[in-house]
């Protein structure tokens, strides 16, 4: 098989022998750097889709390495394996989470109990429970095309652990949250759901955007920003 990777501005070309129907996209990175090309460099530790960090772009999909299978992305040409879009390439197909990371702490993305918490139901954690399973992949980050208009924007990521911890009954915040997301631009999100379509968690990503959005604007936290265009006004 033909594996292209993109190492900055030019693309390495390995041809490697793939007979193992399980193959994953990180078991073929595992190969060409053990077999071919010690100088080759990606990220990736746990093999199970749970640390979050082996993202990459292959055929043009953001994908885990560890949860791909190639025969789910191959094509007659072969693969061409590049970096995650909209963050900055440290080296091959290592980039830099620096800037979603950044914005969940600015956004105080943890949990904040509140002074006296109450029991939590299977009822109250079925609000949340599908957002506790983020693995900070940023996955979701790299498709969003809302950056492109506005550099601001806090990120899909950001909006899904916002939704997380106001949603809990138990956090101190409350609609502190939505504040935050008024803040960090939620209204420049155009709806597209590539975030939903691609996370490899099934999180329903833009949906809970939608939630904040539209509970925002009706308590009057959130406003559309000016030279944004208004999400709702074009009547979706
Ligand atoms: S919401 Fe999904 S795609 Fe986005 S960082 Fe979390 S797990 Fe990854
Ligand atoms: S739905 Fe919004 S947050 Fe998700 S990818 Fe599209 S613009 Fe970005
Ligand atoms: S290696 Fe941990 S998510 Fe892929």
């Amino acid at each position: 098989m033909r594996v292209k990777i993109r190492r900055f501005a030019e693309t390495s070309e390995y041809f490697i022998s793939v007979t193992e129907r399980r193959a994953t996209i990180l078991d073929v990175l595992e190969a060409i750097k053990n077999n071919l090309d010690i100088t080759l460099s990606y990220r990736a530790q746990c093999r199970a889709a749970i640390c979050g960090t082996c993202g990459v772009k292959v055929n043009g999909k953001m994908v885990l390495a560890c949860k791909t299978k190639v025969l789910e992305v191959e094509r007659d040409e072969g693969i061409l394996i590049e970096p995650l879009d909209n963050m900055e390439v440290i080296k091959d197909l290592v980039v830099d989470h620096g800037d979603f990371i950044s914005k969940l702490r600015d956004a105080k993305s943890w949990y904040i109990e509140k002074e006296q918490p109450e029991k939590v139901y299977p009822e109250d954690l079925a609000n949340y429970e599908r957002e506790t399973d983020c693995i900070l992949c940023g996955i979701c980050y790299s498709v969003c095309p809302a950056f492109q208009n506005d550099k601001e924007f806090g990120g899909p990521i950001n909006f899904v652990k916002m939704f997380r911890f106001w949603k809990d009954k138990n956090d101190a915040l409350g609609d502190v949250r939505v504040e935050i997301a008024n803040k960090n631009n939620i209204t420049s999100c155009v709806h597209c759901r590539y975030c939903t379509l691609s996370c490899p968690k099934q999180i329903p990503v833009e949906e809970d955007i939608l939630q904040i959005e539209f509970y925002g604007k009706q308590k009057g936290i959130i406003q559309k920003k000016e030279n944004f265009p208004d999400f709702f006004s074009f009547g979706f």
